[in-house]
């Protein structure tokens, strides 16, 4: 049987400037509901790329002294570079500078114009270069671009144009949207765009002829096709419309994914072009929010508030960015984006609840059953309540992706998590470990735990690509396919018998050494290291604890290899070490103190059992331990007698 399609599409975006978190967003949205659609059996096409074809290009292009082309060129190097380290699984990335790209566009303009839809006169009135859009006198606010986002300076035109007969579609398309109620989506862009329809549509300038960069009007060449029509264009000259139009009649018509700013041309031009073509209009044109700073304002280019989105990738990995990024922006609204935010996502959602379930989970394996996953022998209502709040919450995630609601898709999976973790605490494990009368209890507390993991992971792998594999890794089932898929998310498909393999923390805590701190004692507590282990100074020294306390801490001789400066942290110091047979990175608050010449080939001694946490980006597994006072530090050191590796008592 053939598969059923699914075609998703993202803005072309223009290449102007590095892509940006806010760009990020659409792309990142329109991969996880590909990868979902993909996970429940569509044949699916993906489709992202660039707008290249604008006048506000080749004004870039020149202000840095290249030709447009060689300039786009370098910028749609970072678009896909972005994607690639995004996860992002496009099937295809159009450029509007391609030939195959060209020619439907030349096709469908001499189509437009011999059937009588495109008619030649002149343009009078106002264009802002950076929204590539035409204003009429009475639509300006202030003299400058009415558009909310814009509000910069017009340019005057006066120039011989071809113009598109919009009105001439205006009532169909009317009656598109009322017989269609999930064309325009969410329902508050399609209720503005009714309006706006009903305000009468006026004829669509689609021609300019005071540059030159862009694609020739065919029959008259000293005219380029306006660069909106030119990029709407690309939805279907990517499929080869019209060029034997295999992969359009597979795939359209498409679902697409923009942010508010561009529903107008979308909602309205795009439709018009296909009406008048005669070809089938998309299936629902979709308008998300905008990731707003905090200061306010859009996130934008030209607002000059980006974020390195590859610093950020490179700090955070793509999976917890592509998950604050999906959580943070509501369906119908706007989203927040701040560092501090995604940082405290990380820790919260990622790291405290999904990775510790995680841990938690596999450590009780490991401690009570050898690591072997036992059978749910004796389920009880508690653990039945269980099973069934999976089964929900994979209900809810369906529902939701179906709604491009990916927010609160991720909410249902993190209740769920939140469930399974509370149901530890209810079922209180550990003491039922410690009566040989509640095995079979135990054994189906820790069953339904790791089953719960395994479904967790199912649903959040079209969010997060690169976890299932971490977690099939640690659960044992890499190579059991069948138990990665959407359809094998149901409880009871994990047999029991599997060997699970304990590793890492799935989502490492990032902490990063507060402002204003010096020297190592203040370094370690944002390692959110234990109280008991904190270096104290004499006059406050801390609670006892027991021999046993201090035994739990495994103190180790470690040789420096090599030692360099953190970048833009200037009091951090990353530090390769040798602990016997084993490497190993560290992080240390000591760049103040010691240089990084003078420390390479010092022993010192390691917290060697300290959780692993990333700081700036880079995974520090372990502390050294440094004596303080007021503003000296010195690290502690051991004569080279002993070798690396050796304990310290
Ligand atoms: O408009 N928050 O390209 P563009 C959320 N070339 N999404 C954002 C965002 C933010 N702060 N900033 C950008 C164009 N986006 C045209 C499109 S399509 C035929 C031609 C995303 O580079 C969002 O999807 O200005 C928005 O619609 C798009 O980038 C605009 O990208
Ligand atoms: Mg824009």
């Amino acid at each position: 049987m053939q598969k059923p399609t699914f075609y998703v599409t993202t803005p072309i975006y223009y290449p102007n400037s590095s892509p940006h978190i806010g760009t990020a967003y659409t792309t990142i949205g329109a991969d996880t509901v590909s990868r979902y659609k993909r996970m429940r059996g569509y044949d699916v096409w993906f489709l992202t790329g660039t707008d290249e074809n604008a006048q506000k290009i080749a004004r870039t292009a020149e202000a840095n002294g290249v030709p447009p082309k060689e300039y786009v060129d370098g910028v749609v190097d970072k678009f896909q570079e972005l994607w690639r380290l995004l996860d992002i699984s496009n099937d295809d990335f159009i450029r509007t500078t391609e030939e195959r790209h060209k020619v439907v566009v030349q096709d469908i303009f001499q189509r437009l114009y011999d059937q009588g839809d495109i008619y030649k006169s002149e343009y009078q009135g106002w264009y802002c270069t950076p929204c590539e859009t035409f204003w009429t006198e009475n639509k300006l606010k202030d003299g400058k671009c009415p558009n909310p986002d814009c509000g910069r300076e017009v340019e005057l035109l006066k120039e011989e144009s071809y113009f598109f007969k919009m009105s001439k579609y205006q009532d169909q398309l009317l009656q598109h949207i009322e017989a269609h109620p999930d064309f325009i989506q969410p329902v508050s862009r399609r209720n503005e765009m009714i309006s706006f329809i009903k305000g009468g549509l006026e004829d669509l300038c689609v021609s300019r002829t005071t540059f030159k960069w862009g694609i020739p009007v065919p029959f008259d060449p000293k005219h380029v096709v306006y660069v909106w029509l030119d990029a709407l264009i690309n939805y279907i000259s990517a499929l080869g419309w019209g060029q034997g139009d295999e992969k359009f009649k597979k795939y359209w018509p498409a679902v697409h994914l923009m942010g508010k700013d561009i529903v107008r041309f979308h909602a309205v031009i795009w439709p018009i072009i296909l009406l008048a073509l005669g070809v089938e209009l998309p299936k629902t044109v979709y308008g998300h929010g905008w990731f707003l700073s905090r200061e306010g304002g859009k996130i934008s280019k030209s607002r000059g508030n980006v974020q390195d989105a590859f610093e950020l990738i490179r700090l955070y990995g793509s999976d917890a960015i592509r998950y604050f990024l999906l959580k943070e922006m509501q369906a119908g609204s706007d989203g927040y984006y701040s560092e501090d935010a995604l940082v405290e996502r990380i820790n919260s959602d990622l790291a405290n609840d999904y990775g510790n379930l995680l841990s938690r989970t596999t450590a009780m394996l490991e401690k009570y059953r050898q690591g072997v996953v036992p059978a749910a022998v004796a389920p009880a209502a508690l653990d039945r309540e269980i099973a069934a709040a999976a089964a929900a919450a994979k209900k809810e995630v369906e529902d939701c992706l179906d709604r491009l609601d990916f927010s609160n898709a991720l909410v249902a999976i993190w209740r769920f998590i939140g469930r399974a973790n509370k149901y530890v605490d209810e079922s209180a494990p550990w003491a039922l470990a410690k009566d040989p009368g509640q095995a079979a209890q135990l054994d189906t507390v820790l069953y339904t735990l790791t089953e719960s993991l395994r479904i967790v992971t199912i649903l959040c792998s079209p969010f997060m690509p690169g976890v299932p594999a971490k977690v099939w890794s640690q659960l044992g089932i890499t190579d059991r396919t069948e138990l990665h898929t959407w359809d094998g998310a149901t409880w009871g498909g994990l047999l029991p018998g599997v060997k699970i393999n304990r590793g890492q923390a799935l989502f490492p805590r990032i902490e990063e050494p507060k402002e204003g701190v010096t020297g190592m004692d203040k370094v370690s507590q944002a390692a959110a290291v234990p109280k008991e282990v904190d270096v104290v100074a004499a006059e406050e020294i801390a609670e006892e604890i027991s021999l046993d306390d201090f035994a739990r801490l495994d103190l180790r001789v470690a040789k420096i290899i090599a030692a360099e400066k953190v970048e833009k942290a200037d009091k951090l110091l990353k530090l390769e070490v040798e602990l016997g047979q084993e490497r190993r990175t560290v992080v240390s608050g000591i760049a103040k103190h010691y240089s990084p010449e003078e420390l390479v080939g010092k022993s010192v001694v390691l917290v060697a059992n300290l959780k692993p946490v990333k700081l700036r980006g880079i995974l520090s597994q372990g502390m050294i331990l440094a004596a303080s006072h007021e503003d000296k530090l010195e690290a502690l050191t051991v004569s080279h007698d002993l070798p690396s590796g050796a304990r310290v008592k």
